[in-house]
């Protein structure tokens, strides 16, 4: 999927996206449960990447409370305007039009931090600066639905784990064909969802069908997670459809 395809394709459906992101049946649940696997603490720092409209958000900031911080980055304004409109309330929920797989954030720098411990955690600052604020130590990445869209996913899982702090979270929820024994209509509504809500641009651009190509890239970003992490929650929910893998980083490398 070309970065100006999806875009224009969520910029243009960013109304009726924002209302299947906040009112399908499940997926408060679902935001709920994925801001816990986050494993923040009151006063922490999480990043969500491709955060859209911002419906996890609030969860997340219910979580780190007042004194933490949370960004949402996006690389699409129409999506963007409703996740800074939906959090206007929070002095400490930031939104930031960027690129998830480029992000203007701060690397942990894990195999310095091994060396010298201080120079994260004790500090607690960073000299980039994220949405005009700092955001300090990142505890926790998340990502819903979206390294589907991402031509390297596990690419992108990598450089997400060299933000985070050492012993931080990186989360990630995906929408995948079901496995479970109700799997034909279950996989047969999901492909039509799939199908409807892939940009034409991309549609064209595919050599077999948008959902298989879809469910590798989630493949691929679960694994590389797993892989990176020394403690991993594996779940299904939503009738199997949706899989979070909430992976711990090493302490130290
Ligand atoms: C299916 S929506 C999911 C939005 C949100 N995470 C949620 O759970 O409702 C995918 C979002 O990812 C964003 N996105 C896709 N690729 C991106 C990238 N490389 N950088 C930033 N945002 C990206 C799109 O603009 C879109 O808002």
């Amino acid at each position: 999927m070309t970065t100006e395809g999806a875009q224009e394709f969520y910029g243009r459906w960013a109304t009726p996206y924002d209302v299947i992101a906040r009112r399908t049946p499940g997926i408060q649940r679902l935001r709920r449960r994925v801001a816990a696997a986050c494993q923040l603490e009151p006063g922490d720092t999480v990043v969500e990447m491709g955060c859209g409209t911002g419906a996890n958000l609030p969860y997340l900031r219910e979580r780190v409370g007042p004194e933490g911080t949370v960004v949402g980055i996006d690389f699409t304004g129409p999506v963007l305007e409703r996740a800074r409109e939906a959090t206007a309330a929070y002095d400490n929920v930031h939104v930031l039009r960027a690129d998830a797989t480029t992000p203007p954030l701060p690397s942990s720098d894990r195999s310095a931090a091994s060396d010298d411990e201080a120079s994260v955690d004790d500090t607690g600052r960073s000299d980039v600066e994220v949405a005009g604020v700092d955001p300090g130590p990142i505890d926790a990445v998340l990502a819903t639905f979206v390294v589907g869209m991402l031509e390297d996913p596990a690419g992108a899982v990598d450089d997400w784990c060299e933000f985070v702090r050492p012993g931080g979270h990186v989360v990630l929820a995906n929408a995948a064909r079901s496995d479970e024994w109700y799997a034909p209509p279950v996989n047969a509504v999901f492909r039509t969802i799939v199908v409807l809500s892939t940009p034409p641009t991309a549609k064209l651009r595919y050599e077999d069908d948008p959902h298989l190509r879809l469910d590798e890239r989630i493949d691929a970003a679960h694994a590389r997670l797993r892989e990176r992490s020394v403690a991993v929650a594996d779940e299904t929910h939503v009738f199997g459809v949706v899989r979070l893998t909430g992976g711990r980083l090493p302490d130290s490398e």
